[in-house]
């Protein structure tokens, strides 16, 4: 029904995943007051053409930059700009790359020195969120069941889900069939088939789930203005279980180093 891919192919995937992670942890400490989000724009890419990528979100669709960096109420697709990191900031971090014909993506939010313990828990969530989606996606689930997890999860704690972005399928291409909501009902969807590569990227408000565009044509911000976070790994569906591609523990330990 989707395309599914091979046993090289999910390996060729992992290795632009893998890229997209280590970029993600060489940029984890210029999460600090005074840095500007271009800056940190400017180190990724230069990170990922040394190791042999391109920037996979570059000129999708006419996006200016290397990474989409999305600071507190901005929800995803932050444009990098003079704007300066300040403490007490959630810092989205979403990142592409494109090696040897396969795109990695994932997407990891950030805190600037101490936040505040109500954005603390709804970043620790919203990677809860992901993980519990994650345990989902196996053979024979429907995305559906991927969607229940996340909401049910996110709405537990009293927090919302986005429903205009989602997840998709991620190859050759950037954004493949199918969409992956963050909300939904357990056993409806397309059904989940060993081979298919999906991105599962939730994106959780801590106030209401609505949202908007700014003017910029990319900046998605909640409506209220509360703070929003987003956690993505890129996954192969496989018979027992989710292989996950992309890897948080480097950029983890990057985080516990400074
Ligand atoms: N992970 C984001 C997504 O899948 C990346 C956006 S890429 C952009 O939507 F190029 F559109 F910014
Ligand atoms: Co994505």
């Amino acid at each position: 029904m989707f395309q599914i891919k091979s046993d090289e192919e999910i390996e060729l995937l992992r290795q632009s995943n893998l890229l997209v992670s280590a970029t993600l942890a060489a940029v984890a400490g210029m999460m600090m007051p005074g840095m500007a989000t271009n800056a940190i724009d400017k180190r990724a890419e230069e990170f990922i053409r040394d190791h042999g990528g391109v920037p996979g979100f570059k000129g999708y669709h006419g996006y200016p930059a290397s990474l989409c960096i999305s600071v507190n109420d901005q929800v995803v697709h932050g444009i990098p700009s003079a704007r300066v990191l300040m403490e007490g900031d959630l810092v989205s971090v979403d990142c592409g790359v494109l090696l040897n014909g396969f795109h990695g993506d994932s997407a990891y939010t950030f805190t600037v020195g101490e936040v505040s313990p109500e954005k603390a828990k709804l970043v620790r969530v919203t990677r809860e969120c992901l993980i519990l989606g994650i345990k989902e996606a196996k053979s024979g689930k429907r995305v559906g069941d991927i969607g229940n997890a996340v909401q049910k999860h996110a709405e537990q704690n009293g927090f919302s889900v986005v429903r205009e972005m989602v997840g998709h399928g991620v190859g050759r291409q950037l954004h493949e069939p199918p969409e992956v909501p963050n909300y939904g009902r357990p056993g409806t969807g397309p059904v989940l088939q060993n081979g298919l590569t999906i991105a599962i990227e939730p994106m959780i408000n801590l106030g209401k789930r609505h949202i908007y565009q700014e003017r910029d044509g990319w900046t998605i911000r909640t409506n209220d203005h509360k703070p929003s976070a987003h956690f993505e790994h890129s996954v192969a569906i496989r018979e027992d279980g989710a292989d996950i591609l992309s890897d948080f523990m480097i950029i983890d330990e990057a985080v516990s180093k400074f």
